[in-house]
């Protein structure tokens, strides 16, 4: 068997179960630069009528020392027309294979767009850029893999590969979009069934989680690219934690006063009911979809719900969404409570660290509050 046929199919059985959209397109850079031996890659995807750049990797600047990974957080849109390479490609759904980035032919339409050059000081030559579809032939987005190893020029062999992976992944790419929308159709059931608890408290949660998910992660020394696979559904997940709410009554899920005791019971069942949906499925979006849902009312002393598990035999995520959950319920105004003050809350999650909460996770969270204000104030209820 042909090594790049080799290298295709190892392509396909390391995507084929990911189903999520970040990890996907990950590897499927990763693995077509490291086939086409390209130093660098960058993933352009289609958003609102224009191409946002999305992803980058780069071996030379991921090498200097001084590198302060600015360029992986650059931010731009370019339009979707024959204007530019990437717009060229997307537009056409061409592959096109460019020598020198500098020097292109008088007659064609395109020019090449030295800013990320600019503001990084790398040296872009030859570019191998390839429209990326779904299986039903919706544009996605557009791959280009930067620089052939050694001054060199991508050849017909690297063209019909990224042709044949861009392939294999659109099938995969097109599910996980279909599985992400079918998530968000699941919130705005349960935002039917109860608008007070509206979407932008779900927005927090999640963006909350994903930021103390952050902190940790970094400070555990895990890498960027775990973490950014793991924030896509974490995020997802952490806005479910309440998704069980949609079977409890009306009359205890907005009742206006406090629980009572046989209420309350009730009410807590929200938990292993939200579980239960996502139980039976080894997807890892289910699998920490279960964890948070099922999780997120147990206490780090172990006297919580609907387990009593204890320290650190409550998974990660679900301690996560717990402090981001209790966060936001105090820190809003609910039809049984009042608002409290910042101050106030803070002040609890402190109280609170090692006997509702991991005390790790209340450190982290206390030490990121420039990032969780600038949440509250984008998602205002
Ligand atoms: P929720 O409103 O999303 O609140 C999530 C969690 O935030 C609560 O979990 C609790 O840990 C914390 N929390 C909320 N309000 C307060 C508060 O005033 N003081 C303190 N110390 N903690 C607070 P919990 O208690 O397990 O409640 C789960 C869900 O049950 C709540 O979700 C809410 O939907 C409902 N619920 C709880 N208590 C009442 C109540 O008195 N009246 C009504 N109508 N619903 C309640
Ligand atoms: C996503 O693809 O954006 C989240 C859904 C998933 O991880 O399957
Ligand atoms: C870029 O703008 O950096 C990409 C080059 C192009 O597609 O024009
Ligand atoms: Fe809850
Ligand atoms: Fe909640």
């Amino acid at each position: 068997m042909s090594k790049k046929l080799e290298s295709l199919l190892e392509l396909s059985k390391s995507i084929i179960h990911i189903e999520n959209i970040n990890a996907l397109l990950d590897q499927l850079l990763y693995q077509t630069r490291r086939e086409c031996k390209a130093d660098a890659g960058s993933i352009y995807l289609v958003e609102e009528g224009k191409l946002r750049f999305s992803y980058v990797q780069n071996y030379t600047l991921a090498l200097r020392e001084e590198n302060d990974r600015q360029h992986l957080y650059i931010d731009k849109t370019i339009p979707l027309n024959t204007e530019s390479i990437a717009g060229y490609a997307a537009s056409t759904e061409k592959t096109l294979n460019i020598p020198d980035v500098y020097n292109l032919p008088d007659d064609v339409s395109y020019h090449y767009n030295n800013s990320f050059d600019k503001a990084t000081g790398y040296q872009t030559l030859s570019i191998l850029t390839s429209p990326i579809l779904t299986a039903s032939g919706d544009l996605i987005g557009v791959i280009q893999l930067i620089n052939k190893e050694d001054s060199l020029t991508f050849d017909e062999e690297d063209c019909d590969y990224i042709k044949h992976a861009c392939d294999l992944a659109s099938g995969a790419i097109e599910r996980a979009h279909v599985s992400n929308e079918t998530f968000m159709r699941m919130l705005r059931v349960a935002e039917l069934r109860d608008p007070k608890e509206t979407g932008a408290h779900v927005k927090r949660v999640g963006a909350y989680s994903v930021e103390l998910y952050d902190a940790w992660a970094r400070k555990q020394g895990i890498s960027d690219s775990e973490i950014r696979i793991t924030k896509d559904p974490l995020s997802t997940a952490a806005m479910l934690h309440d998704i069980g709410k949609i079977a409890i009554s009306d009359k205890i899920l907005k009742k206006p006063g406090r629980l009572n005791e046989e209420e309350f019971t009730i009410m807590k069942s929200h938990a292993a009911i939200g579980a239960n949906l996502f139980s039976k499925s080894h997807l890892t979006i289910d699998r920490m979809a279960c964890d948070i849902i099922g999780g997120h009312h147990e206490r780090w002393d172990g006297d919580g719900y609907p387990a009593q598990l204890k320290g650190n035999q409550i998974p990660l995520t679900a301690r996560i969404v717990a402090l981001a959950d209790v966060y936001d319920a105090l820190i809003s105004k609910r039809v049984y409570k009042e608002a409290w003050d910042e101050q106030e809350v803070l002040d609890y999650l402190a109280a609170q660290s090692g006997s509702q909460f991991d005390p790790e996770l209340v450190e982290l969270f206390l030490s990121i509050q420039d990032t969780i204000r600038v949440i509250r104030r984008r998602y205002q209820g």
